[in-house]
């Protein structure tokens, strides 16, 4: 059993120890690289000069790329100081932090981003709170999380933890977000959060592990896409504008 197992569920030391895995296209965080793009793909070019996206949770920065030429500023806050400095050698102007109190102004940010992040943060509600504080009115939100499910427990932690493409232990399923909250959370903070279901495209999965497993190595396909699906049961990405 490794130092890390014996960590508790969602442990965020567990992170320290998985640093070397951020940017490894077949690590053990391959799937935050695809749901990075497809969150990316909900921000639209910035409409104005000096725009700021709040990436919260932002880990090392894997929106980074994804986000190249849209004319933000992009900065980070993370609780993992080994993440953050991974985030700053891509672009991102790292603040170490807490999501739940978050060291920036009201309204300062024209997007705030929040991938993967919720469902690790005991208190999601405070985040929710500041994430809206923080978007300026007519500001977007966007952001992915895991739904509070028997059957996102099952699919994201019994199997996807399985699996090379999730970390085993790093999600403690009793965090987990139910959709219906989260849009009447963002409701109460004036934002108007649509949700959607996602989830990795089949085929494209398969092959990546395949040739995962047979060791063929799974970065020289094409990194399996996110695509929207009719159920927000398991995975679910939100976007949502901040009333005037
Ligand atoms: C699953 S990772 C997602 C990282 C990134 N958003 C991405 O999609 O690549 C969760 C990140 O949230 C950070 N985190 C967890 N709880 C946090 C909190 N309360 N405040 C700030 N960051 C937090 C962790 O350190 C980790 O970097």
């Amino acid at each position: 059993m490794s130092d890390r197992s014996r960590l508790p569920p969602n442990d965020p030391r567990q992170y320290d120890e998985l640093a070397d895995e951020w940017w490894r296209p077949d690590g053990a965080f391959a799937m935050l690289h695809w749901l990075a793009r497809a969150r990316a793909a909900l921000v639209p070019p910035a409409t104005r000069p000096h725009a700021l996206l709040v990436d919260l949770g932002c880990g090392a920065g894997l929106l980074a790329p994804h986000l190249a030429g849209k004319g933000y500023r992009h900065v980070g806050v993370d609780l993992t100081r080994s993440a953050l400095a991974q985030a700053a050698e891509h672009g991102v102007t790292p603040v170490n932090g807490d999501a739940t109190a978050v060291p920036l102004a009201d309204g300062c940010a024209d997007v705030v981003a929040a991938g993967e992040l919720l469902e690790h943060v005991p208190d999601w509600r405070r985040a929710v709170a500041e994430a809206c504080r923080l978007l300026r009115p007519g500001g977007l939100l966007v952001l992915d999380t895991l739904n509070d499910t028997v059957l996102s427990r099952l699919v994201a932690v019994e199997v996807g933890e399985r699996l090379p493409t999730v970390p085993r232990g790093i999600h403690d399923p009793r965090l987990f977000v139910d959709d219906r909250a989260l849009v009447a959370e963002c409701a109460r903070h004036g934002v108007d959060l649509r949700v959607r279901g996602v989830r990795p495209e089949l085929r494209g999965t398969l092959r990546w592990l395949v040739r995962r497993i047979r060791g063929t190595g799974p970065s020289a396909g094409r990194a399996p896409r996110i695509r929207p699906t009719w159920s927000t049961a398991v995975l679910y990405q939100g976007r949502g504008v901040r009333l005037g």
